[in-house]
């Protein structure tokens, strides 16, 4: 059998149209299939490779964390230098009361972290999500999450959980002294890239301060650099409780993390001690690459070029198909009529070696989350072949 035939035989299939590219190596914004295919990633493995793939620092760290050791201990016994000097870089990117880190494998994990260590924090049990929330797909991270179709088949799930509609400050009102978090992505991913005011962010900071309530921002794709800042939350003046992150955040390794004040996370120590338990949680190679991402992004002042990039974008993706563009930096999404009319143009972009995609709950956008590496030159490219795709599709 073939490497096509065993992955469709032996491993779980999770659609029955799965995209079937195979690829052989990738390297920087590329990605190379085993017959000279050569496609640019303009999805970032879906919000991972925010610095490529395959970055020179991230790999050097890689290497020589492996002479050094693999997995020692379960998490948050062993002082083990890789993850104390990754929980050491991101609090500096943070706020002053985001000194605090959790490391765990994957977003989906941070963010059943953050819900357990809010429930613990204040002893209350509603937690708030908004509607066409993303968080993740085990059973907590799906119990906030805003969809329900993809929620149905799977409930019973967590109870006393409610939506509300991101974004609208009326619906903050819904947030009171039984609330024990809420939680909401700064900006709305699956939802085709929703993004809400800084008025907003305000009134929610202070909806949570008047309750008592804790406010998590999921930043697992909109975090590392993604949006033009650091954090996602940083354009709109507001500090969470609780940040997660994940994706981007490993440089093409699995890690996550969930961060709060030690004051906060003082209560995975005690009635039960272990609050929270993970055995590979911060693995030490991960956390070397975590380290190394952190720093490509702010030595190669990636963050500083965002912008600009995503205003070259919006400028040259200009078309009678193209509906609207909605974005914060380099997280896009490209708005058309219908999936009928995106579809066909993803098929086109990806015969001529461009890799875009839609989003979970809104697939008339393509979804344009590229390396924050990717030249102007090849922004140029990329648009042209889209523009093409738009015209032949
Ligand atoms: C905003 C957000 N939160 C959480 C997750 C879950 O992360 P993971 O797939 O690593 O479990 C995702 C994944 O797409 C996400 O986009």
């Amino acid at each position: 059998m073939n490497n096509r035939q065993l992955f469709l035989s032996h491993l779980a299939q999770t659609t029955d149209f799965p995209l079937l590219i195979e690829i052989e190596k990738a390297e920087g914004i590329y990605m190379f299939g085993p017959n000279g295919e050569k496609y640019m990633d303009l999805i970032s493995g879906i919000g991972v490779s925010n610095i490529g793939h395959r970055h020179p620092k991230v790999l050097e760290a890689i290497h020589k964390q492996l002479d050094k050791y693999l997995h020692l201990m379960v998490y948050g016994e062993y002082v083990q230098q890789p993850q104390s000097l990754l929980a050491q870089a991101l609090v500096k990117t943070l706020p002053e009361s985001l000194d605090n880190v959790y490391l765990v494998n994957s977003g989906s994990e941070a963010i059943e972290g953050a819900l357990k260590l809010a429930k613990r924090y204040n002893n209350r049990r509603e937690i708030i999500s908004c509607i066409d929330a993303y968080h993740g797909s085990s059973h907590g991270a799906l119990s906030v999450g805003g969809n329900e179709i993809f929620k149905r088949a799977y409930r019973p799930l967590l109870p006393g959980v409610r939506n509300i509609q991101y974004g609208d400050k009326e619906q903050l009102n819904h947030i009171s002294t039984a609330t024990s978090a809420i939680i909401l992505e700064t900006i709305q991913g699956e939802a085709g890239i929703r993004v809400a005011d800084k008025q907003y962010f305000k009134a929610l900071r202070e909806r949570c301060d008047q309750t008592g309530t804790l406010l998590i921002l999921d930043e697992v794709q909109a975090g590392f650099g993604r949006t033009g800042k650091f954090w996602a939350f940083e354009h709109f003046g507001i500090i969470p409780d609780i940040v997660v992150c994940a994706k981007g955040m490993g440089g093409g390794m699995p890690i996550g993390a969930f961060i709060a004040s030690k004051e906060i996370m003082e209560v995975f120590k005690d009635n039960p001690l272990l609050g929270h338990i993970t055995t590979f949680g911060g693995h030490p190679v991960s956390a070397a690459a975590s380290l190394a991402t952190i720093e490509v992004i702010l030595e190669e002042k990636l963050i500083d070029t965002v912008e600009e990039k995503a205003e070259l974008f919006k400028s040259l993706l200009k078309h009678p198909k193209i509906k609207e563009i909605r974005n914060k930096g380099l997280l896009m999404a490209v708005a058309f009529d219908s999936f009928d009319t995106l579809k066909p143009i993803i098929d086109r972009c990806i015969e001529d070696g461009v890799i875009t995609d839609w989003f979970l709950y809104c697939d008339n956008a393509m979804r344009i989350a590229p390396p924050l590496t990717i030249s102007r030159e090849e922004i140029h490219t990329a648009c042209e072949r889209i523009l093409k795709a738009l015209n032949e599709a």
